[in-house]
């Protein structure tokens, strides 16, 4: 299809804010925000080797992980995306320690959505120039809106999204995101600077070839996570599954979401709740799968209906085509 026919990201967006009852047009313009941040973002990320963005800024996150130059260079643009807009009420990002009140501005009046932000995702990979990402979450504020926000605006659970979606900076930049009816993904066209839509109406395939963990860590994994490898790893020639791993959640997500697989990050010896953040990776992406036909869980319970109770908070994840993650959790209940 010629891209003069298809439908840009901004077109798409005003067309979908007809499907909402009393739309006021503000959630358009927080994802047009985002959408001006990714391009931001997807502009470093690709002069990342010429330009002083690469390696370490010498601080240690929130949750003492190191923070790379790209990491807080991406967190500094999607806040100042959103605050200087006066699109939301507040930011949590997995770069700062406490969430970002945000005032609204010149606008029309206090806007009611907040977003949580994984700004830069798999930033091992950045010096390495693999695939990278974004995953943004958006939900409508509980507490009175003439009131700075609250923590209870944001530890709310993941079935009350409003929007969820995710950038990768990749082969191409592509930027999937969900409101609830559906998911669709739209590819940056580079020369022109716009998001052409290019996979409508994703679905995830009920059943896959591929399963994806680091089993680096497989001495330390639960034996449920253990026996399902055992069962994906099969007998002899009949292997019905690949392992695949890049180490970033969001390329390792959209890939299992085109070809169907599993994603897991279990629980370890080390740590308790595994490695991925409920707020900012798990319940964003669980949404996307749901809204695309798949699932996400803790092994036991599905992912939107955990109540957070920490920013921070960590879950076990399990999540991509039904039929594996169902699979997984049987074997994660027989253990
Ligand atoms: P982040 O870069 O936002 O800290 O996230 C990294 C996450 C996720 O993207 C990835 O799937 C996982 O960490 C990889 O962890 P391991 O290196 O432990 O496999
Ligand atoms: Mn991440
Ligand atoms: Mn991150």
């Amino acid at each position: 299809m010629a891209w003069q026919k298809r439908l840009t990201l901004g077109e798409f967006i005003i067309k979908r804010q007809r499907d909402f009852q009393y739309s006021t047009g503000e959630l358009t313009r927080l994802l047009s925000a985002i959408k001006l941040a990714a391009k931001v973002v997807n502009r470093e990320v690709n002069k990342a080797g010429l330009v002083d963005i690469i390696g370490a800024v010498g601080a240690e996150n929130t949750q003492g992980e190191m923070q790379q130059k790209l990491d807080v260079f991406a967190h500094e643009k999607f806040v100042g995306a959103l605050s200087n807009r006066g699109v939301v009420c507040g930011i949590a990002s997995e770069e700062s320690a406490d969430f970002i009140p945000v005032d609204s501005g010149e606008n029309d009046g206090p806007s009611k959505y907040v977003v949580l932000i994984d700004p830069l995702d798999g930033s091992s990979n950045i010096d390495v120039n693999a695939s990278i990402g974004t995953i943004f979450s958006v939900y409508r504020r509980v507490t009175a809106v003439d009131r700075s926000v609250a923590p209870a605006d944001f530890l709310q659970r993941g079935d009350r999204q409003v929007a969820a979606g995710y950038v990768v900076y990749g082969a191409a930049t592509l930027l999937v995101y969900t409101t609830g009816i559906g998911v669709n993904g739209f590819t940056l066209d580079p020369s022109l600077g716009s998001f052409y839509l290019s996979h409508p109406d994703i679905q995830l395939p009920k059943r896959g070839g591929i399963y994806t963990l680091n089993e680096g860590n497989y001495n330390c994994f639960p034996k449920g996570v253990k026996d399902y490898i055992k069962y994906c790893q099969g007998a002899g020639a009949d292997r019905p599954y690949t392992a695949r791993y890049i180490g970033s959640l969001v390329a390792d997500f959209h890939r299992n979401m085109i070809k169907g697989g599993i994603y897991i990050y279990p629980s370890t010896r080390r740590a308790a709740q595994g490695k991925l953040r409920l707020l900012y990776e798990c319940n964003p992406m669980a949404f996307i799968a749901e809204q695309a036909g798949g699932l996400a869980t803790d092994g036991f319970r599905r992912i939107l209906e955990i109540e957070p109770t920490g920013l921070h908070q960590r879950v076990p994840f399990f999540c991509g085509s039904l039929e594996m993650v169902q699979k997984a959790g049987e074997f994660m209940r027989n253990a």
